[in-house]
């Protein structure tokens, strides 16, 4: 790596990264006074950076890619072999045309919003007789059933294929992406989408035209053709999985109602207005995902640093959102800082930076924000409930983090 930039003097940091999880590039970059640091990560060298001109450097310059970069922990919790994230150049372009067509058409988020919204009440009842509920179990549920009602792909055998998604999902932050994988490909969920594809394109199956299966099923490449049905089934599950892992944040934003009493009165007052600012703080302030990666494809420079072919970089997500230089007094939570996803700030980067349709910015803000937003008003406007005692500690080196209990809610009756 290049002599300037300063260097851990650890021979290796695994196991620092194991043990201070989302503090890791922090720490390290603390210590060694810089927000770009060369270190080891199982003895491959790494720079870690943070700060919002590194995300331009990982969200904007040309010589990068993310094939082989991810560090083999949760970041296949959202995407996949042979997606769009693989792909950079006009191919990229073209096919995250694609996904913004899908995530950031206005109408397609409000018919999954209203999805959401009827697969909460379709729960609701049984929530009311179970006395007390996970709820960060059962929103990955009804986001399952929801998903998949959206996606056009429930007419499956709808409680298997969503039972998969949802246990993929589940299990991925405990037995490590490589079993989890394995355990897709053994189940079949890829290959039942797969022929669900296929079924559509032979008109065997006809979904709606404002699905994405539709939308998927006859995308066209740059050259014409048809996604090869393994793609497009990759796809799918690129656009389900994530969509499932909003819940994580909805648990966090339920959290957060829990603490800060005033938002709550506020909210459940019927004065959502600020529902959006709200969610966008839980986005800054929860541990979600930790940090992306990229590799150089050719000599790279940036601000002065030359980078050689072949040099792993590892931008952090989280410490640059806990940055007090941009986010002053980072830890306590403040829903005043008025952050939004439409504004292009370089250090709000829960889910990436940059021009969402050239880089590889996630194409899912709106949807996640919109979804956030409708769990809020549920659980203030739809509901009643109490948290009783238990563990809410968040574990900052298990990735995903969450609430230690999945946050119980009990006591549970609808509003009227
Ligand atoms: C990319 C985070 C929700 C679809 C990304 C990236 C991040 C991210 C950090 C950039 C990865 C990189 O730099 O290589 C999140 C988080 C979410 C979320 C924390 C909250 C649950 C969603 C949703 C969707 C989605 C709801 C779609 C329905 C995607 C896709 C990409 C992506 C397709 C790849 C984009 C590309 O490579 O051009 N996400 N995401 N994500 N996300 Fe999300």
């Amino acid at each position: 790596g290049p002599q300037d930039i300063p260097r851990d003097p650890r021979l290796d940091a695994s196991m620092a990264l194991m043990s201070e999880g989302y503090r890791f590039v922090s720490n390290l970059c603390d210590r060694m006074d810089s927000d770009v640091v060369t270190t080891r990560l199982r003895l491959r060298e790494v720079i870690c950076l943070r700060g919002g001109a590194a995300a331009r450097l990982l969200y904007g310059a040309e010589g990068l890619t993310r094939v082989g970069a991810m560090p083999s922990t949760v970041l296949h919790l959202l995407q996949d072999k042979g997606s769009v994230q693989q792909l950079e150049g006009p191919a990229h372009r073209h096919r995250k045309a694609l996904f913004l067509s899908i995530c950031m058409d206005p109408a397609r988020v409000e018919a999954l919003v209203a999805e959401v919204r009827r697969a909460w009440r379709e729960r609701l009842p049984a929530w009311e007789a179970e006395g007390q509920i996970v709820l960060q179990q059962e929103v990955a549920r009804l986001l399952t059933r929801a998903a998949c009602r959206w996606a056009g792909v429930a007419h499956q055998p709808e409680t298997q294929l969503a039972r998969e998604i949802f246990d993929m999902i589940d299990k991925a932050g405990s037995i490590g992406p490589r079993n989890w994988l394995a355990q897709m490909r053994r189940a079949g969920t890829e290959k039942r989408l797969r022929n669900l594809v296929e079924q559509v394109r032979a008109g065997e199956v006809v979904p709606e035209a404002a699905t994405a299966l539709h939308a998927i099923a006859f995308h066209r490449e740059e050259d014409g053709a048809l996604l090869d049905p393994s793609v497009a089934a990759v796809e799918l599950l690129n656009l389900l999985r994530p969509i499932v892992a909003v819940g994580r944040y909805i648990t966090f934003a339920a959290l957060a109602l829990h603490r800060e009493t005033t938002w709550r009165e506020l909210f459940r007052s019927g004065n959502l207005e600020l529902a959006g600012d709200f969610a966008e703080e839980v986005r800054r302030a929860s541990p979600f995902f930790p940090f992306t990666a990229a590799v150089t494809t050719r000599p790279v420079t940036w601000e002065g640093h030359e980078f050689p072919e072949g040099q792993w970089l590892l931008l952090d997500l989280y410490g640059t959102t806990h940055d007090p230089r941009h986010f002053p007094e980072p830890t306590r939570f403040r829903a005043e800082r008025m952050l939004s996803w439409t504004g292009q700030d370089d250090a709000f980067i829960p889910q990436g930076a940059g021009d969402v349709a050239r880089t590889h910015r996630c194409p899912g803000e709106m949807i996640t924000v919109e979804l956030m937003k409708e769990a809020i008003r549920l659980l203030c406007c739809e509901m009643e409930y109490e948290v009783p005692a238990q563990d809410l500690g968040v574990r900052l080196n298990r990735m995903p983090a969450q609430p230690r209990s999945g946050m119980i809610l009990s006591a549970i009756r609808r509003r009227s």
